[in-house]
């Protein structure tokens, strides 16, 4: 429509000036008008069809506009999925997060948790581990209030999680998702968006230094300054993963929520990784959807979900021994990502002769 509407108007002013310039030429040969007045109108006439054409062309903007706001006029008046009773004000959390007797599913006939309980003490940093799909972000959700729960009750620091002011409670959150999401603007305004007006850039720097001694800014062309591009596309994989812990860093939130990406990582951003993970752990409680081993082996208490049920629990050497899904899980994947498997891979494929084993 939009790419008629320019040749559509431009022939019509071309015949009516076609018309007037034949009509005109008649009038002034007969005298009906002088020749000075018929070139003048003529020439008034492009006046008057120029802001036309911007009329038009503008209205066709109108139209995409109002139907870009149409939809989001429909986000903004959204039901909210998750309803508060109360609006508890959360100026600190200690992190204890108990499930009791939890039912949840997205759909009626799916139930993704059933009669789920949990205890999570304050300050403790549990690893959930589990085939895909059992249910391991579900409880991430359920705990961020994503979601709203069929039965039973989730308490936070002995409170019911419906009865918290939402924004309070969840400035109190730190959430690193499966796949990190960046603004387009710097580094800097990057990691300092979520948290509050009172941290200053020497302070961010100087978290940034405590990292990998700070290494992971000489790869960045401007250091903090550097543009990360649309959802941070100007940044390798590992980089996006430091500056989303960095803004967790920044904020000391009360619960940690860590949904590890499944990418590959080389070592030395693993360290990195690793060192800004130990920062956060150590004054949060912590919930890690572990993807790797480093992380695993990171948490106080490892629970094994299965179709949203915890069938084991315990520490590393304690589930190996149990020799369950862990030890299942640990055998067909985390172990491939340890030094000692590295190390003795390499150390095979460097003697030929030793091949065949
Ligand atoms: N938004 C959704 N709507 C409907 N069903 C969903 C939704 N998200 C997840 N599910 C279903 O809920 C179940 C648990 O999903 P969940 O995302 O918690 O798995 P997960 O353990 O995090 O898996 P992964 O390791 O692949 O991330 C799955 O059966 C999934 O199909
Ligand atoms: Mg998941």
């Amino acid at each position: 429509m939009l790419a008629l509407v320019f040749p559509v108007l431009n022939a019509l002013g071309g015949v009516a000036t076609a018309i007037l310039v034949y009509v005109g030429g008649l009038s002034t040969a007969q005298g009906m008008v002088t020749i000075g007045a018929w070139y003048l109108f003529i020439q008034s006439l492009d006046k008057f069809f120029f802001p036309m054409l911007n009329l038009s062309a503008f209205w066709a903007q109108v139209q995409s506009g109002l139907s870009a706001s149409e939809r989001v006029f429909a986000l903004i008046d959204a039901e909210s999925a998750v309803e508060q009773i109360g609006a508890r004000p959360i100026p600190q959390l200690t992190g204890e997060i108990q499930f009791q007797e939890v039912n949840f599913s997205y759909i009626k006939e799916d139930q993704v948790l059933e009669k789920f309980n949990l205890h999570i003490n304050a300050g403790e940093t549990i690893a959930l581990v589990g085939h895909t799909g059992a249910g391991k972000s579900s409880l991430a959700r359920l705990i961020a209030r994503f979601y709203e729960f069929q039965a039973g009750r989730i308490l936070i620091d002995g409170h019911d999680i419906r009865t918290f002011d939402l924004s309070q409670y969840r400035r109190r959150l730190g959430i690193v998702s499966q796949v990190p999401f960046l603004f387009s603007g710097s580094v800097i305004e990057n990691i300092c968006y979520a948290c509050a007006s009172n941290v200053s850039t020497p302070e961010v720097e100087q978290i940034a230094h405590q990292i990998g001694n700070g290494e992971w800014l000489d790869t960045l062309p401007q250091g903090l300054d550097t543009q990360v591009g649309e959802r941070g596309s100007r940044l390798s994989m590992g980089q996006r993963q430091l500056v989303s812990l960095m803004r967790v860093l920044v904020q000391k939130p009360s619960i940690f929520i860590l949904d590890e990406a499944t990418a590959n990582i080389d070592p030395f951003t693993e360290w990195q990784i690793q060192q800004a993970l130990n920062m956060i752990l150590a004054n949060t409680t912590s919930i890690l959807i572990a993807h790797r081993l480093s992380t695993v082996k990171a948490a106080d208490r490892i629970i094994v979900l299965d179709h949203g049920r915890i069938i084991e629990e315990g520490n590393h050497v304690k589930l190996i021994k149990l020799g369950g899904l862990y030890a299942h899980l640990y055998n067909t994947y985390f172990r491939h990502q340890s030094l000692e498997y590295v190390n003795k891979r390499q150390w095979l494929e460097e003697q030929p002769a030793n091949l065949g084993d």
